[in-house]
């Protein structure tokens, strides 16, 4: 097929990122301006997320804009968390702008959060919609896979392999606390990539002596002498902690709370280390460059096809597209298999 034989529903459309950044975003940004220059539509690249539709922080892309960025981390367009388009108000200025720029659709690459304000936009105001997942957490409920997740994972199980090293040396405990916002996702994946002794998620609150204190106690009692503890920065006790354990100082989470519980129930001395944003940057693996070209792909033909409020969505390998409004009801899930595998794989020796 020439490029001038595809009849488009849509002559110009934006494309954004917006909430927190993920690995594979260029890709996928690089992705949707290719798919639409193949196709003859034109891309209007939006900076900082919908705060840029606002402010008409706006600009027409080419393919050179995105040559170089495939293997890239963060996003060119840059992104943001917008309260002002959570109001009517705010989604008003954004539409004015989609007229200005003679916008017939938007492709949104982010989270629930990012989805819902497409939502919102499209129901308000005659726009197409169609949603990207981009998010280290994986946790949107309508797909398997979100664009930035093994990038991360892997960033995170390098850095654990490191710890272990010194870990081993000083024969010590270390508390690791992972992102995840309130999803176990990622900590349950990295855990089983490094050999945790114990994971803890926010999808199930721990119990410190089953948990953790009789993990670590059968590794001693097998022959280690150095311990991994995972958790997930959402991660929180089944009981409300003890007074002593509840005045943390300011900035510390889950991870620190877990070093401090361990210290106090078997004397050990964990070291705790929070990765944070190390997370978020790096050059996207080979899946994460793969799944964005194919959802940005994905997302074009959505869009010229004429189909409005889609969530691309990764489904049991294949790249397919759900409703927004049923997408966004649905919950993220832990995997099931890979619970079942850490329960195996964490106090038996
Ligand atoms: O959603 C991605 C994420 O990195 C979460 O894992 C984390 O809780 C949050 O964003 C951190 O956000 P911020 O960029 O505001 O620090």
């Amino acid at each position: 097929m020439s490029k001038n034989d595809f009849n488009n529903a849509v002559k110009r459309i934006g494309v954004l990122t917006s909430g927190g950044d993920a690995p594979g975003m260029n890709a996928a940004v690089r992705a949707v301006v290719r798919s639409a220059v193949y196709r003859s539509i034109e891309v209007i690249g939006i900076r900082r997320g919908w705060q840029g539709l606002i402010n008409g922080d706006m600009f027409q892309m080419s393919t050179k804009d995105v040559s170089h960025i495939i293997n890239t981390g963060g996003t060119i367009l840059y992104t943001a968390r917008s309260q002002e388009f959570r109001t009517h108000e705010g989604r008003q200025k954004a539409y004015n702008n989609c007229r200005l720029f003679g916008l017939d659709g938007i492709v949104a690459i982010g989270g629930d959060g990012t989805f819902s304000g497409a939502l919102a936009l499209s129901t308000e105001f005659p726009i197409s919609v169609v949603g990207i997942p981009g998010t280290i957490d994986n946790d949107i409920g309508c797909t398997h896979y979100s664009i930035g997740y093994d990038t991360a994972a892997n960033t995170a199980m390098e850095a654990i392999d490191k710890l272990r090293d010194t870990m081993k040396s000083h024969e010590r405990c270390s508390v690791i606390e992972v992102m995840g916002h309130r999803a176990g996702n990622l900590a349950l994946y990295v855990g089983i990539a490094t050999g945790a002794t114990s994971v803890l998620i926010p999808e199930e609150p721990w119990d410190i002596q089953k948990d953790v204190v009789e993990k670590i106690q059968a590794a001693r009692v097998a022959g280690r002498t150095n311990f991994m503890v995972v958790v997930a920065e959402g991660a929180h006790p089944k009981k409300s902690p003890e007074p002593e354990e509840d005045s943390m100082a300011e900035g510390t989470g889950a991870g620190y709370m877990v070093g401090q519980m361990i210290n106090k129930h078997l004397g050990l001395e964990p070291r705790v280390t929070v990765l944070g944003h190390i997370q978020r940057g790096g050059a996207p693996s080979a899946r994460d460059r793969v799944t964005a070209t194919r959802m940005g792909h994905y997302a074009v033909n959505v869009l010229a096809e004429g189909k409005t409020n889609r969530i691309v969505v990764h489904k049991d390998g294949a790249i397919t597209d759900v409703d927004m409004v049923e997408g966004l009801k649905l919950h993220n899930t832990l995997n099931e298999n890979e619970k079942v595998v850490v329960k195996a794989m964490t106090g038996v020796y």
